[in-house]
Formats: C-alpha cells, structure tokens, sequence
C-alpha cells in the first residue's frame, strides 16, 4: 500500500485516530475555523508532498462540512499530495435521487460531481442506495462500500436472545433478511407510506408472530425518526417486548433521539454518525475497505 496519511476534518478526529491505528497509517492535521464575516480559514498543518492523503468527515451535516472539505482536498493537491481521497463513514445527499416534483434539484447528482471534482476516491458506508444501483452511476471516481449488516447481526447475536428482525419498509428488506439469515431468526417487513418528511404510515403486509420475541427494527438511516418511531407504534398491537432501534447511520435530526427513546428499550448505531447511541465500531472494517482501495491502481483524472 502506497504511503497514506489521514487528516480529520473537524470534529472527525477520534474517528479519524482509530482508523490510522486499523489501517495503520499516519495521521494528520488541519485547521479550520471561521472568519467574522463566516468565511472559512483552513490550512493543513502536516507536510502532505507526494503523499496519499484520506480526508475523513462524516457528511451528516452536508452543508456547513462540505465547503471546508472541498477547500481541504484542493489545497492538499496544491501542497504537493499526489492522491487525495475521502473518507466519508455517512455519505449526505443520497435520498434526493430524482425529481419528485417539477423544478426539484436533483442534489444527489449535483453533490456526486462536487466531491468526485475534489476527490480522487471515495470510501463510505451503506450509502442510501435506492433508484442508484450504484455510487458509480453518479460518482466518476472509484468508489468503495461497506456494508453495516454483518456488524448489526454480530451486535444482534451478542446483545439479544431469541429476536425477529423487522425492517421498517420495502428498501430495508435486502439488509433486514440478510441481517435475519445471519442470526436465524425470522424476519417481516413492513409497508411504509411516506406523507411528508417527518410523516409516515407503516403497516403489516403479513401477520407475524412475535410472542417470547424481542422485535428488533432494523434499517440504514434514522433521520427524523419517523419511520422507527411509527413502526414501534405499529408493533404495540402485537408485541409483548418493547423493541430495539438499530441502525447503521444516526442522524437523529431535531427532538428525534428523545422522541425514540420513548417507545424502544434501546436504541443502537454504529459511530459513522459520532452520537451517545453508537455501540457498533466500523473503524476496523472501513480500514480494510481504504487499503482494498488504496491498493489498486487509479484511473488518470478526467
Ligand atoms: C428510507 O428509505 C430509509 O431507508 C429510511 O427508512 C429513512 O430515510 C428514515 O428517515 P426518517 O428517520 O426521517 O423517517
């Protein structure tokens, strides 16, 4: 593997310090922070000439990460790296993946050019696939994913007895009967309407059996909380133990952490999103996805 050194975007630093202990690499250093007038002031305090360097910023807050990182990537080639990639444990703007009304940006597009303009390669987790097969059908650098599930089952398999598995709508079904596979337990899954950004509707499409099982909601972003939290509420008609809240990435925009704790005995994440709900560390497997990556040789830059 080619020398690499990581450097943090602010607030990606401990992150950042277990990575370079998987993979291992060196890591780095940077500034940002904010003239009176808002700009940002960035310089990178580590020597990066002909170096490989990985940014690492996780995307949950989009709009105020994204300009520092691009101002990062840009100045690190300038400086002299050679290589210049990004790690980003959540990666933002997956779900806008088509205009659903006249007029509407299509933003997963428009943020895919951005960062494949600044970065060479991209490392990130369970990236909200839907309508996109995959990250190369917007992204033109080489991209790697890894995927959160087998880390969700080993979390299931060591924390709860006898569970079924239960995704919160149609998208989830492909994580949910793998994780249920993983842990031989049964799984269902249910329909979800979506009426608005914080409104949902789910239902049962099957009758399930859930007595002496412990329902665990499974799914790859918790965002508002809507959706766990109104299929929680669906699952009290049947349920005889309250539920557990699992999730890859967690956002937990505005009240949704205390709204969720209401009506689930846990809630679990994994650190992609730093939060006092991660308990499922993917800095080993994402160090293995960056020297997997690294490794390879790199098509020359458009
Ligand atoms: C949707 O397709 C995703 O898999 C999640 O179910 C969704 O993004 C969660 O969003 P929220 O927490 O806002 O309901």
């Amino acid at each position: 593997m080619s020398e690499v050194l990581i450097i943090p975007l602010p607030g990606n630093e401990a992150f950042a310090e277990a990575l370079s202990r998987h993979l291992p690499a060196e890591l780095g250093h940077l500034t940002a922070t904010a003239f009176p007038d808002g700009e940002t002031h960035l310089a990178i305090e580590s020597d990066v000439r002909g170096l490989s360097v990985a940014f690492v910023c996780t995307l949950a807050h989009p709009n105020e990460n994204t300009v520092p990182l691009l101002f990062a990537a840009d100045a690190a080639r300038d400086l002299g790296a050679n290589r210049v990639g990004l790690i980003a444990p959540y990666l933002a703007y997956m779900r806008q993946d088509r205009r659903f009304r006249p007029g509407e940006a299509i933003t997963s597009r428009t943020f895919a050019k951005l960062l494949s303009k600044g970065f060479d390669w991209l490392v990130t987790v369970d990236p909200h696939l839907h309508r996109y097969r995959s990250l190369s059908e917007i992204y033109s650098v080489p991209t790697c994913i890894m995927h959160g599930a087998p880390l969700l089952s080993s979390w299931i398999k060591s924390h709860v007895s006898d569970p079924i598995i239960i995704g919160p709508d149609a998208e989830s079904e492909q994580w949910a009967s793998e994780i249920a596979r993983d842990c031989r337990a049964p799984f269902t899954v249910l329909e979800k309407e979506r009426l608005g950004d914080r409104e949902v509707r789910e239902r049962f499409r099957d009758t399930i059996a859930l007595v002496n099982r412990t329902p665990v909601l499974v799914d790859d972003i918790v965002s508002t909380g809507a959706t766990m939290l109104v299929a929680a509420q669906a699952l009290q008609a049947y349920a005889l133990a309250k539920p557990i809240c699992l999730a890859v990435h967690g956002i937990f925009a505005e009240d949704a952490y205390p709204r969720l704790t209401k009506v689930f005995s846990q809630i679990v994440t994994s650190n992609s999103v730093p939060h006092l709900s991660n308990a499922i560390d993917i800095a080993p497997m994402l160090a293995e996805s960056v020297r997997a990556l690294i490794g390879k040789p790199f098509p020359a830059k458009p």
